[in-house]
């Protein structure tokens, strides 16, 4: 029996709570007293009785166990899909949410009175937007080999997909495809549990643009495929066979073998067009890719005689598209595969002003300063931790105009803005834009300018 609680609830318990918002990840916020108790699979508005999974002093987890009333505001799902939690809010309600948690996070986290944020620019399509995307295999009883997501809150496992609604009806079909024929060959999924079986995963990817499709097949080491066969039923621009020996989720480790094609597929965006590599980073919205970089090439403010450094650069699309505005452009990324792939976009698109650097940003900042001189703009991309303390020092020494900071994190964001501002920099503009419509992901780009 379900009871209301009005001290800190017990770690097992089940409560009935009302959700009255959203917090930062998608979870509901529910209040018991004050006490906040963050309510996984709950949308504001709905009264739920949830079981707590974690009780600490200043805040609860808890997971729905029943939908007692349903907000009035919830949407009929699409489909079952466990990438796009959200899709039961109206898409107006998921942007508001979103602003409002950018705005959150800068003043909770950063300590900005009242932060500049804009309006997000929303998504063009909130649906099958995804330009990658990345299937496990697995078994059922009921199925035999399925091939979608973790269910969640599951390591071990896959729920089947016939309708991926973010991915679009190509991917969906390559997916289908790949399934039918490793169901014909009688192939096994691997067991995550006892670490037998051969097929881990299967990550396609769509240039939606150019319409090039890549597909790469993750397996354990050691079996042989019929790969014409394979070749044949897939029927793709790009066809890749990993094999991976760990134990965990392996699709960014392995040996990559060439089964078709070329080892990468083509998009296009901003009037450029760009090769990428299976291992290097794209934005996964093409259409809303090209608004976020107008939005920070906006924010750039170039009028043509400016240095600028493109930290985190990926395969160089922001550089590119700002080379076309600044004097010279100079770009560092990790990764070596992404590097090259930059150095022939830049080619691809004769583009002259801008140069490439494999290397970590922490420690190649000070001799790309020295090399390039400093910068007038910087524009920073970083993964979802954000920036080390170290790294925004290194930016701070670099002493630019301006800060251009694209962020798929505002909690990371928000410290990172902070100690900018407390060094000499104000922001001045933060512009959410929905790359992740019906998931609780959000993306932003902010303006710092160095106080004159
Ligand atoms: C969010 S992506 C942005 C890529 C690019 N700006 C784009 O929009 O396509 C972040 C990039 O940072 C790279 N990266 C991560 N840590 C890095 C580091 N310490 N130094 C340099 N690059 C890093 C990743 O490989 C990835 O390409």
């Amino acid at each position: 029996m379900s009871t209301p609680a009005r001290t800190r609830p017990e770690k097992g318990s089940e409560l009935e709570l009302t959700v009255d918002s959203l917090a930062y990840g998608g979870n509901g916020v529910a209040r018991l007293d004050g006490y906040v108790v963050f309510v996984q699979g709950a949308m504001p508005g709905d009264r739920v009785r949830a079981r707590i999974d974690r009780s600490k002093r200043g805040y609860a987890e808890a997971s729905t166990v029943e939908l007692l009333e349903p907000s009035p505001d919830r949407v009929e799902p699409r489909a079952p899909h466990p990438g796009a939690s959200w899709q039961v809010l109206p898409y107006e309600r998921q942007v508001a949410a979103k602003e409002s948690q950018v705005r959150e996070a800068l003043a909770r986290i950063g300590h900005f009175e009242d932060p500049p944020v804009a309006p997000m620019v929303p998504a063009v399509d909130p649906w099958r937007y995804r330009n990658k995307l990345e299937y496990s295999f697995g078994s059922s009883d009921a199925d035999g080999l399925v091939l979608g997501f973790h269910r969640p809150g599951r390591w071990d496992e896959i729920d089947d997909v016939s309708d991926d609604i973010l991915a679009s009806e190509r991917i969906n079909a390559v997916r289908e495809a790949v399934k039918a024929w490793c169901r014909d060959e009688g192939l096994l999924a691997y067991d995550r549990r006892v670490h037998t079986g051969f097929l881990r995963n299967l990550v396609v990817r769509e240039g939606r643009r150019t319409g090039q499709v890549q597909a790469r097949l993750v397996t354990s080491p050691g079996a042989a495929l019929r790969v014409q066969s394979l070749v044949e039923a897939v029927a793709v621009d790009s066809l890749l066979w990993t094999q991976a020996a760990g134990v965990g989720e392996t699709s960014r480790e392995g040996q990559t073998e060439l089964l078709a094609g070329p080892a990468y597929i083509e998009e296009e965006t901003l009037g450029l067009r760009f090769r990428v590599s299976p291992e290097a980073f794209f934005q996964t919205n093409t259409d809303m890719a090209e608004r976020l970089y107008g939005v920070a090439a906006d924010l750039a403010g170039l009028s043509g005689g400016e240095r600028v450094y493109d930290l985190f650069c990926g395969i160089g699309t922001i550089a590119l598209a700002l080379a076309l505005r600044a004097r010279e452009v100079w770009g560092i990324e990790v990764v070596e595969s992404a590097v090259a792939d930059a150095i022939e976009n830049a080619r691809l698109n004769s583009v002259d002003n801008a140069h490439f650097f494999a290397g970590d940003v922490r420690t190649a900042m000070r001799p790309l300063v020295e090399k390039a001189g400093k910068p007038d703009v910087v524009v920073i991309d970083p993964p979802r931790a954000g920036l080390s303390q170290k790294i925004v020092r290194r930016v701070l020494e670099a002493g630019a105009r301006r800060i251009v900071y694209v962020s798929c994190n505002p909690t990371t964001l928000a410290p990172n803005a902070r100690q900018m501002v407390d060094a000499g920099y104000r922001l001045t503009a933060v512009r959410p834009v929905d790359m992740f419509p019906q998931t609780p992901h959000i993306e932003c780009v902010a303006l710092l300018e160095r106080a004159q």
